[in-house]
């Protein structure tokens, strides 16, 4: 793998308070719904869960007209979608989960936040992973916002795109030194760049550039990955309310106990 480096963002859900930005997730939503899933399948999450709590809030009958809406592209990795009757895939309801998507070959989207990481380290101890956490967020950000101009040492190298957040992919022998380490931060990757500015118009008027979008999506990945963070967060805190108070009354029943010895 290929030395990247990951920016930090400011993710609203980020620390022991963190918690999700309603319409950003909503925003989320829509950039996966319009960009990501004609690649990208989102095979473990029900689509119901759009209205839950913590998440999106979608009122229940937007869940319903979503799910109605959303396209069944690839039969072949949905066939239990496909209604017997007809022979045709059949439209989909809110306990449907979103489809798979085996199409293009790309990886589904439904753990991708948690599976991925940004930062590591120091000499492999993770203490930067305990103050920034994992990164997986920040690294669909930097991954969507890292395309750039092939480096001029890759010549008409053009086995994919060349992105500086990929580690992992193909790098062209002209950008590696004699001993065969890369010249170049990053490397190609599979993925034509997804995003341009205002591919999506969002209805809360949010400009749709190209980051912003990017921190949308890895938002709603994040969430997709996690939609009972807050929910844990909450139970940690009580729980942390709870042993504070049972230590002081075991410190106290401790000292009542011993008193009298001196
Ligand atoms: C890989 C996200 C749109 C095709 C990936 C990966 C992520 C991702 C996180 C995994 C990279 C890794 O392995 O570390 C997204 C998001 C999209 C999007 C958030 C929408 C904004 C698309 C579209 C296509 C596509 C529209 C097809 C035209 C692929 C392919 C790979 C991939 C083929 C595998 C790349 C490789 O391993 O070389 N994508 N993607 N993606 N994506 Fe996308």
């Amino acid at each position: 793998e290929n030395e990247v480096h990951i920016e930090d963002v400011a993710f609203s859900f980020e620390g022991p308070f963190g918690t999700f930005d309603q319409f950003q997730l909503q925003r989320g939503l829509q950039v996966y719904t319009e960009v990501c899933a004609a690649c990208h399948g989102l095979k473990y999450v029900p689509i119901r869960t759009l209205a839950d709590p913590g998440g999106p809030e979608l009122p229940e009958d937007q869940v319903r007209a979503y799910a109605a809406a959303f396209p069944v592209n690839d039969p072949e990795a949905n066939n239990h979608l496909i209604d017997p009757a007809t022979g045709e895939p059949r439209v989909l309801a809110p306990m449907d989960k979103f489809p798979a998507n085996n199409a293009a070959g790309a990886p589904d989207l439904s753990l991708v936040a948690k599976s991925r990481a940004a930062f590591h380290g120091p000499y492999g101890t993770g203490i930067n992973q305990l103050f920034k956490g994992i990164g997986g967020p920040e690294y669909i950000h930097a991954l969507l916002t890292g395309y750039e101009e092939s480096p001029a040492c890759a010549g008409d190298y053009d086995t994919g795109y060349y992105n500086k957040a990929f580690a992992k992919g193909g790098i062209p022998d002209g950008c590696k030194d004699e001993a065969g380490h890369a010249t170049i931060e990053g490397s190609w990757i599979a993925m034509p760049p997804p995003l341009s500015d205002d591919i999506v118009t969002y209805a809360d008027g949010t400009p749709a550039t190209v980051d912003q979008m990017s921190m949308d999506v890895a938002s709603f990945l994040m969430w997709a990955a996690e939609p009972k963070m807050m929910a844990r967060k909450e139970a940690g805190f009580v729980a942390v309310v709870f042993l504070v108070i049972l230590a002081s009354l075991l410190y106290l029943t401790n000292k009542k106990l011993w008193a009298g010895v001196k």
